[in-house]
């Protein structure tokens, strides 16, 4: 005999298969949710890069991205209407800024360099101390600080939602005109996804070499131990960083910015930040979370003389240290500057000129 319990439970499970099935229904040949609405996208990446992990309720698309381009360049996003996620991220910059700090609506700075945007779908934590865990969490706190766009995420809806164009991009995107906080952040999200970058010349899943050159010879600084030994964190794979987060020795007293320990409270986190991609240096200066380098070249002397340790600093500073204090590494002013010579051959000029990141009011 079915209790009563019992039943109300196997109505619950009947009840709960047909909506798990009409909402998730697959397609036989792919294995993939059937999507009412967009055109299916898929990031084109060169053969050897991961797949990029893409949230299961937000499938990239071809209206998403579209319209995610739209809002990353739209400036009723912000408190007054006059500034856009482009206005820090500048695609001539490969969406880095060239200011030390960015300026927000209110004429403040805030207290970080800006972020290049580039691979991001392959990364798991956002910003430099890591308080974003995704890329749609992530795109709520440009708009609602107080120091970027100072906006409310649901006045910033109800101006789109008055516009002209946008009620139907979303339409076309999610199957539904009335725009939310959640499909509006899933757009952009979907852009910013969008954004790949490999095209530069020392790829090493491209295979392109450069044998017997002063950039060849840059590179090998960069993997030897006793001179660059910069791999342990910015790896050699397409993206030239771990995403992971690490101490690089910047502040002799790391408490004084904490970075990832504000958010996992962890004392073994202070002064740690998220490693960046070594991507377009040319174009992202000023250099680390506080730009406080303009060139590569200081960058290249904080880590031979320049760096301090302290208890968080990675082992891989502190083992080119003696009695706490730096030792001048084995490298020679000409291996300097090869190595500066192979990070210039990071650059990607067709993330900077590809039209699909553009403007679109232009
Ligand atoms: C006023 C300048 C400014 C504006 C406007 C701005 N950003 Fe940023 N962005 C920054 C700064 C500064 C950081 C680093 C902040 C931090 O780590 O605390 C950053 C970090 C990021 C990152 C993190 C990248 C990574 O590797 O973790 C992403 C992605 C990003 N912004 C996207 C956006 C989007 C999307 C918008 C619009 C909704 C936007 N930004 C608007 C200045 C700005
Ligand atoms: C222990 C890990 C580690 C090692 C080893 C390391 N880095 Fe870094 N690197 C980082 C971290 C973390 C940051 C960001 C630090 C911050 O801003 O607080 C960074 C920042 C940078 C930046 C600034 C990028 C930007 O967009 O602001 C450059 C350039 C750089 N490193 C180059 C190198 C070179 C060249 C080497 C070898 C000589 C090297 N790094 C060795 C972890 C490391």
């Amino acid at each position: 005999m079915v209790n009563q319990r019992n039943f109300i439970y196997l109505v619950i499970i009947f009840t709960g298969g047909i909506i798990s099935f009409s909402s998730c229904a697959k397609d036989p040949d792919l294995d993939l949710p059937i999507r009412s609405c967009g055109t299916p996208y898929s990031v084109e990446i060169p053969a050897g890069t991961p797949p990029m992990p893409i949230p299961d309720d937000n499938p990239m698309t071809v209206e998403g991205i579209e319209l995610g381009r739209h809002l990353f360049y739209e400036k009723m996003l912000s408190g007054d209407s006059t500034q856009a996620c482009a206005g820090c991220h500048l695609q001539s910059k490969a969406f880095a800024d060239v200011n030390k700090f960015s300026i927000g609506i209110d004429g403040f700075a805030g207290t970080r360099n800006a972020m290049p945007i580039a691979n991001l779908g392959w990364s798991e934590k956002f910003f430099w101390d890591g308080k974003a865990n995704s890329l749609e969490e992530l795109v709520l706190f440009p708009i609602q600080s107080e120091v970027e766009m100072h906006e409310s995420v649901f006045r910033a809806v109800n101006k789109l939602q008055k516009s002209e164009k946008y009620p139907r991009m979303f339409f076309q995107a999610f199957c539904d005109s009335a725009i939310t906080v959640e499909t509006m952040s899933k757009a952009i999200a979907q852009f910013m996804r969008s954004i790949v970058s490999f095209n530069y010349r020392s790829n090493p899943v491209l295979g392109k070499d450069f044998r017997n050159s002063i950039q060849q010879q840059g590179l090998d600084v960069f993997e030897d131990e006793t001179k660059g030994d910069c791999f342990h964190c910015h790896t050699l794979t397409t993206f030239t960083t771990t995403f992971d987060f690490a101490n690089n020795g910047l502040n002799e007293d790391p408490s004084l910015d904490p970075g990832l320990a504000t958010q996992t409270g962890d004392p073994n986190d202070v002064g740690k930040f998220k490693i960046p991609s070594l991507l377009n240096l040319r174009h992202t200066a000023p250099y680390m979370h506080d730009g406080r380098f303009q060139t590569i070249r200081e960058v290249v002397d904080f880590y031979d003389t320049g760096f301090h340790v302290s208890p968080t600093v990675s082992i891989d500073i502190s083992k080119h240290a003696k009695d706490g204090k730096p030792v001048p590494r084995l490298w020679t002013e000409q291996e300097k500057l090869a190595l500066i010579a192979f990070l210039n051959t990071l650059e990607d000029t067709a993330l900077i000129n590809n039209p699909a990141w553009s403007d679109p009011n232009q």
